[in-house]
């Protein structure tokens, strides 16, 4: 109506489902760890210092207007000059109106399931069957190996997307293996040894490491993530292991909201038989392609 301002009312602590307002606020807290931000309307980008994966942008949590279509084009601007992928992530549910900005501003964004687990669903290990999950330990003489394993395994993994069996396996994992960085090691280190960071690996008789997995844990919220299982042991239950064994691992050390994006409903399964629930959908979006 004429003469009368929307104004933007962000969500406060006391209105909003509490799962929520604290995965926004883990979401904000994770890449403060290692990046500064800068700040682009009702966005933040978290720009990482040092060498590593880089961070995306997502709404800032002290907004008082929501992300404009004008927000989203600076920032793409900011990460084109800086030589960073054009990546934002936000929960859909905590900002619902910027999915169709996102689109209208030329963003082709991924609706991930997000879910939380139901500490009661966890079914114990003999349960599942399948093999002993072993998680890193920091002080371990093969921990810097370990980590370049966990690494490439999922580098493999990810790259055939979907959770259909191939071809792809130990030679091709063994092919991909890269040795750490040592500032990134010792990044590694430092954060695995303070529980920040827990990492998880499958190793199977003949065939090495083949399934892989990390949790990111802030106070007593924590994100499972980077699950990958090498194409050629698919199906075997392995996946669901190091999702079980993680989350077995962040309730005994005291963590009481362990929650995970499945990268679609087919990988959701995986999540749901090892105690995960939807709550809502996470948005992971980059540029749309061109248009032929
Ligand atoms: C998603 C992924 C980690 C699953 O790994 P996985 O080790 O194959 O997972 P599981 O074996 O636990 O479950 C996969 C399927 O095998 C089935 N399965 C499990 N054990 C089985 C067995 N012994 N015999 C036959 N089938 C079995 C499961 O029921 C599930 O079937 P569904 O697709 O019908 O639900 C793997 O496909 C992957 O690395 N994908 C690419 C990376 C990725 O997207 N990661 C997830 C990011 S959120």
């Amino acid at each position: 109506m004429p003469g009368i301002r929307y104004v933007y009312a962000p969500p406060v602590a006391s209105v909003r489902d509490e799962p929520f307002d604290r995965l926004e606020r883990f979401y904000d807290a994770v890449p403060r760890d290692g990046a500064h931000t800068e700040d682009f309307g009702g966005l933040v980008l978290f720009v990482r210092d040092g060498a590593g994966w880089p961070f995306y942008a997502r709404p800032r949590l002290d907004a008082t207007e929501p992300p404009s279509a004008a927000d989203i084009s600076a920032v793409r601007q900011r990460q084109r000059d800086l030589g960073l992928p054009e990546a934002f992530e936000w929960v859909h549910d905590n900002n619902p109106e910027l999915l169709a900005v996102a689109r209208s501003a030329g963003l082709s964004v991924l609706e991930a399931p997000l879910m939380v687990l139901d500490p009661t669903a966890l079914p114990p290990a003999a349960e599942l069957g399948g093999p002993a999950v072993r998680i890193l330990d920091p002080a371990a003489p093969g921990f810097a190996a370990d980590v370049a394993v966990r690494r490439a395994v999922a580098a493999v993994g990810f790259a055939a997307p979907g959770t259909e069996i191939g071809a792809a396996g130990s030679a091709a994992r063994d092919a991909a293996l890269v040795e750490l960085p040592v500032d990134s090691l010792d990044e590694e280190r430092a954060r695995t040894a303070t529980g920040r960071r827990i990492s998880a690996l499958v190793e199977m008789p003949g065939e090495g490491a083949v399934a892989s997995g990390m949790a990111l844990r802030v106070d007593d919220v924590a994100e499972i993530a980077g699950i990958a299982t090498l194409p050629s042991a698919r199906r075997r239950g392995l996946g669901a292991a190091v999702t079980a064994a993680l989350a077995r691992r962040l309730l005994d050390d005291g963590t009481n909201l362990i929650f995970l994006s499945a990268g679609s409903e087919e990988i959701a399964r995986v999540y749901l038989r090892v105690g995960f629930r939807r709550i809502g959908t996470a948005c992971i979006a980059e540029p749309a392609p061109a248009a032929l």
